[in-house]
């Protein structure tokens, strides 16, 4: 682990997160009996311009429900998880959400994590100008895996922040082992605040990925785009479409790029065959009750505190303190 004093109050640690392998993960991926992709190659800086134009969508109540909680709730928040110690935000992006929280709970240092080191770095910058009170400690590295946060001192009270419902797009087995290495991070006295999206009627969810202008169907197929320019493929983009649903019985949307046509594909020198509608699985993304959330936390070493939501239940931002081991 390299750490450079970026700025006096802005440190930066490396730790060196190894590349994915994207040409193997995308053949593996394509060789698979139901053909199925990452949802982390969403993310190429098109990507990322297609999901903050999702988060300002009508139809994608989740972004702005969750940013009216933290609003309207920060200084209970800030009671509930007390103010000073160490604030951990597990992939912080632009650290958006987080400035609604800074001024309520005083962290003694904050620190965003993600895995984009020039987007952490600029995003960090941005906020210690915005926030020249604030001690920023910024961190590369893969939270997905295994992690450790080696800088911190066992003193520090440590509270891991991770909005977004991000959780609802790892599977239920991957979430719970996700948040064992979160409790093992914020031993012995931490805790978890984290925004999950709720069950609702099918109608709501079905809307808020199929969206009236087209943009979440652009962020899917942008994925074929990245994939010809990375993984020498020649996709026709004309040639698949968009699908996503609620599957009830899993509680989980369904992201999936169809094939139009019975077609064959290149992909880094491999063929590989598409039936008529046959597609390719994208992206899950669970949602929860909250006492089925309760127990994936439970499960993994937390116990409820508190939570709160908007007046139509569509959104939770909970906090859970660690059980100490
Ligand atoms: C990032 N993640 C929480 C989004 C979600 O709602 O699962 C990704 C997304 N996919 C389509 N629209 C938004």
């Amino acid at each position: 682990m390299r750490t450079e004093l970026v700025e006096p109050r802005l440190r930066f640690s490396d730790l060196k997160p190894p590349p994915a392998d994207f040409r193997r993960e995308v053949v593996e991926g394509l060789r698979r009996p139901r053909k199925a992709l990452s949802p982390k190659f969403f993310y190429d800086p098109e990507g990322c311009r297609l999901f903050e134009a999702i988060c300002d969508l009508p139809e994608y109540y989740l972004t702005r429900t969750e940013v009216g909680i933290l609003t309207e709730h920060a200084d209970s928040i800030a009671r509930t998880l007390g103010q000073g110690g160490a604030l951990i935000e597990l992939g912080s992006g632009n650290s958006r959400k987080v400035r609604l929280l800074l001024e309520a709970l005083k962290p003694a240092v904050y620190i965003p994590v993600d895995i984009a080191r020039e987007h952490l770095l600029t995003a960090s910058r941005a906020l210690a100008a915005d926030c020249p009170w604030l001690d920023i400690h910024a961190a590369c590295l893969d939270y997905s895996q295994r992690f450790a946060l080696p800088f911190l001192s066992d003193a520090q009270r440590k509270i891991v922040f991770f909005p977004g419902s991000s959780i609802g797009n790892f599977e239920p087995a991957a979430a719970e082992n996700l948040l064992r290495s979160v409790a093992q991070c914020v031993q012995p006295d931490g805790g978890l605040l984290i925004g999950f999206d709720l069950k609702k009627d099918a109608a709501i969810l079905n809307a808020a990925y199929n969206d009236s202008a087209g943009v979440t169907a652009q962020f899917n197929l942008n994925l074929l785009r990245y994939i010809n320019a990375r993984a020498a493929a020649n996709f026709d983009l004309d040639r698949f479409h968009h699908q996503a649903f609620y599957n009830e019985l899993r509680g989980r949307i369904e992201m999936h790029l169809c094939s139009e046509y019975r077609q064959q594909v290149i992909v880094a020198g491999e063929t590989f065959n598409f039936l008529d509608g046959e597609t390719i699985h994208t992206e899950s993304s669970y949602k929860y009750g909250i006492e089925e959330f309760q127990t994936l936390a439970h499960n993994a070493g937390f116990e409820p505190d508190r939570c709160w939501c908007d007046r139509d239940s569509l959104f939770c931002v909970h906090y859970f303190a660690v059980r100490a081991s």
